[in-house]
């Protein structure tokens, strides 16, 4: 990951995180869309869990380069997450819809440079989540 790379991932979700932006909003509807075996998984107030996804996503990538900080995180996050039901299998198709929905939310700030940035930084994600 180039340090440009880790630029544009900070910038980026920033802005999909920001309060106007209905990102999370809209990225939990297309998972429950893609993913419906997921949504009993959830309690029922998504508002925090909305904003828990986006303070993780900002986290992880503010420390990207810290793998001593990221690996226990992940790997806490990644039992958390077998234990609320969710299979290594969903993982591909949440990627998905998380790139999906960020690229509609970031419009022309969704360069090829920031896909290629985030494809990785998802990779890590699940790896250290040691689900793919
Ligand atoms: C594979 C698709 C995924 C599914 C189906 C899923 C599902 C869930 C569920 C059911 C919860 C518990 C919600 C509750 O207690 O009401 C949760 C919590 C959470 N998820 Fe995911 N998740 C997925 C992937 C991810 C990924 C890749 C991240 C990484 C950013 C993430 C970050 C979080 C965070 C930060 C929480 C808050 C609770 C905790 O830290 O354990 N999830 N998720």
């Amino acid at each position: 990951m180039t340090s440009n790379q880790i630029r544009e991932l900070n910038r980026s979700v920033t802005l999909l995180g920001a309060p106007e932006s209905d990102f999370a909003e809209r990225f939990y509807s297309a998972l429950f869309a893609a993913l419906p075996e997921t949504r009993p998984m959830f309690g029922t107030d998504m508002t925090r869990q909305k904003a828990r996804l986006m303070e993780m996503l900002s986290f992880l990538v503010e420390q990207i380069e810290h793998p001593e900080i990221l690996e226990p995180m992940l790997s806490g996050l990644g039992k958390r997450h077998e234990a609320y039901g969710v299979k290594p299998d969903h993982y591909a198709p949440m990627g998905q819809v998380l790139l999906t929905e960020m690229a509609l939310t970031l419009g022309e700030q969704w360069t090829p440079e920031v896909e290629t940035a985030w494809k990785s930084a998802f990779q890590a994600i699940v790896d250290g989540m040691s689900v793919g």
